[in-house]
């Protein structure tokens, strides 16, 4: 009922409504279509929505939609009455005087807020008058991450309600040649097949859905409310030469570098595995299974080691081992006997130390070491600051090998492991809370199973603006992507080269290529290449964000947010402000921040019918602000929105 209340407020509503689901009678959405273009693993999605107000009354119309977490919204806007209504992107701060003003109004409030794994919602609301018709039309723009060998585009139908004319159209075009392209998803079903057409020729590919109102009744999750699931186009690109693949334009360009030719890499491992009390129970038997896996995926010239921690630290052995029959059996039965302990405490710094002692105190050459921590909690016992951990940490590891950080449900302080990850040349990961976590987990390892290469450095002779060049090591079947300008735009210095080690040659001899075929895409794709560097460039100032701290902080901050409102990209620092029909009437919408403190609010339903205030108001639009929660996910999870 809590929730309830809260939405009343937030939305400014007069009256209680008996049901928010839409009803059928008072507005029709007659057409809704996606539309994905993918160019070089740059997908632009526009989703367009066109909704009539069937009603002799003006009716609030409510536009919902669901995109990937990764993609930053660049455009919105609205067609009523003749005339269309542009979104602007703003500063934060700026916005939020805008949002503060409208709220103090008494004006209403939508969000913006992440749901599930993968997905952020997007809802606004305009009025409408009667018997006339509104389209919305958003934009948003994320670059593909190769992951385990694949690309995968995620398209989220949710209209709520059958329509007449649904479709998504993807068109996918990658000039190495499209290596094979599947389609997944929960929309993906034996009743939708006929409803999916797949044409796929050698560099270019096209997925059509068009599922009748029927289907949309019927298939799997489906009913009267419609579709609600994902299609998921998974693809991979061809890859001929060793340096990959670089295309330029306008000044800029892009390197995708992905050699999969390469020998694998022999590694050191260590797993560092939280077994303190609020592991208990199915989390700590989902690690066990995980790791039982991955010992059986350990190749013989591999060296592991396996840690466990609550305030205290248990070795299986003090030192790595080579993972031969006799060891992996021994540490199978040491893993299937790791139990939580009565203790809630853990003592993260100790445990993530030990880790790096171990690794550095075996032999590195010829080898990629990593050291993975598991944890669902804060640290609590022993060192507990959180920076003077970070600090230990990062002197112990100096840069010699990535640390990886798996937070495992909703109690992890999130941002406290990927500043930390970050700070090693790793990356932190969530672990949902789920039946499948054991599959997370394991998922995860198998990205980094493989290393091709460690101490991967991309040098561009003639080339400025970089993006981020060195990688501590570069893993089979994920992909390494530098974007950049060319000095002066002049292409005949412009030389790419990456230097790394590989054990092509033995030992220890540095793999290096500098005969690069530059591909000039000319001017079709100006902007696109361009859009990539600054999508790169945004994110990257964002973890940066994150690192830094003090008047450095505030410079890659300035930068982030110089760029955002350049290429109109809703990140976390800017805001898109929704102009509407009427002069003061604005919506307000924000990006959630990954791992983020937040409150969470009511997950909305449905178009709503409107307010009081807006019957009054037949003729003229009235507009609301739309604010954002960045709810958390762990708050989503908590109030049971998962797996949508
Ligand atoms: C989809 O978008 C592309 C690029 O903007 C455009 O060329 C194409 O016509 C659109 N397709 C449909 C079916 O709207
Ligand atoms: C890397 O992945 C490719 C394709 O996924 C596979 O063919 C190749 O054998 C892998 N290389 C190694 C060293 O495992
Ligand atoms: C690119 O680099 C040059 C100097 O090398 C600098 O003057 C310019 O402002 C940079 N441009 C952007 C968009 O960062
Ligand atoms: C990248 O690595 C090279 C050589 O390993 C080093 O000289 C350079 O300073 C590094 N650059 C950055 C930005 O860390
Ligand atoms: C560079 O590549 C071209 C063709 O791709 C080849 O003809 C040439 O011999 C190569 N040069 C070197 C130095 O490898």
């Amino acid at each position: 009922m809590e929730r309830a209340v809260v939405q009343v407020t937030l939305f400014g509503l007069l009256l209680v409504l008996a049901s928010t689901l839409p009803n059928k009678d008072d507005w029709n959405i007659y057409s809704f279509h996606i539309n994905s273009t993918v160019t070089s693993r740059y997908a632009t999605t526009v989703i367009t929505s066109r909704v009539a107000n069937r009603m002799d009354d003006s009716k609030e119309i409510e536009f919902q939609v669901r995109i990937p977490k990764n993609a930053f919204i660049s455009k919105f806007r609205m067609f009523i009455d003749g005339q269309w209504y542009n979104g602007v992107v703003k500063g934060k701060e700026k916005a939020q005087q805008q949002y503060t003003e409208a709220v103090s109004r008494g004006q209403s409030a939508g969000l913006v807020s992440s749901v599930g794994r993968t997905l952020e919602e997007f809802k606004t609301a305009v009025t409408v008058a009667a018997h006339k018709k509104v389209t919305f039309e958003l934009t948003y723009e994320e670059l593909l991450k190769r992951k385990l060998g694949k690309y995968e585009l995620q398209i989220h139908a949710r209209p709520m309600q059958p329509v007449k004319d649904f479709k998504v159209d993807v068109y996918i075009n990658e000039k190495a040649g499209i290596n094979f392209i599947d389609i997944k998803g929960g929309l993906s079903t034996n009743a939708l097949a006929n409803a999916i057409t797949r044409t796929h020729a050698d560099k270019q590919a096209w997925v059509y859905f068009y599922p009748t109102e029927d289907q949309q009744k019927t298939c799997d999750g489906c009913g009267e409310q419609g579709m609600n699931g994902d299609l998921v186009i998974v693809y991979d690109v061809n890859r001929d030469s060793s340096l990959g693949d670089i295309k330029s334009s306008a000044g800029y360009f892009v390197h995708h570098f992905a050699p999969s030719s390469l020998s694998r890499i022999p590694k050191n491992v260590v797993f560092v595995i939280d077994q303190s009390g609020s592991m208990s129970g199915r989390k700590m038997q989902q690690t066990r299974i995980a790791l039982i896996h991955i010992l059986n995926d350990l190749a013989e010239d591999d060296h592991f080691g396996l840690i466990t921690f609550d305030s205290s630290i248990f070795h299986w052995k003090r030192e790595l081992v080579q993972a031969n029959k006799e060891n992996l059996e021994s540490a199978k039965t040491f893993a299937l006997n790791i139990n939580e302990r009565g203790g809630e405490a853990t003592d993260i710094n100790a445990a993530v130390l030990e880790g790096a002692r171990m690794l550095n105190a075996h032999p590195r050459e010829g080898s990629a070491s990593i050291v993975i921590l598991l944890t669902d909690g804060d640290p609590t016992s022993g060192v507990t600051n959180l920076e003077l951990i970070q600090s230990n940490v990062r002197r112990d590891i100096a840069d010699k090998f990535p640390l990886y950080c798996l937070g495992f449900g909703h109690d992890v302080n999130f941002e406290f492991l990927e500043k930390m990850s970050l700070q090693n040349n790793g990356v932190a990961r969530r672990i949902y809370e789920d039946s499948d976590a054991d599959s997370q987990l394991k998922g995860f390892y198998d990205e980094v199973a493989t290393p091709l290469l460690t101490d991967v450095t991309m040098i561009y002779n003639g080339g400025t603006n970089l993006t981020q060049t060195n990688f501590s090591q570069y893993y089979n079947g994920s992909e390494i992507v530098v974007a950049g300008q060319i000095t002066d735009n002049d292409i005949e210095t412009f030389t790419p080269q990456v230097v790394a080690i590989s054990v092509r040659i033995v030992p220890h001899m540095t793999f290096s290529e500098t005969n690069a075929t530059v591909e000039y895409t000319g001017t079709d794709f100006d902007s696109h290449i361009q859009r990539v560097w600054a999508y790169l460039t945004v994110k990257q100032l964002l973890e940066k964000e994150l690192l830094f701290s003090g008047p450095e902080k505030e410079n890659v901050k300035k930068e982030a947010l110089e760029l955002s409102l350049k290429y109109s990209f809703v990140t976390p620092l800017t805001s898109m402000v929704v102009t509407k029909p009427l002069g003061e009437n604005t919506d307000v919408l924000h990006k959630p921040k990954e791992g983020g403190t937040t409150q969470a609010l009511p997950s909305p339903v449905g178009h709503r019918p409107l307010s009081r205030k807006g019957l009054k108001k037949r003729t003229r639009l009235q507009g609301h602000v739309v604010s954002y929660s960045p709810s958390r996910l762990a708050d989503a999870e908590r109030s049971g929105r998962v797996g949508v």
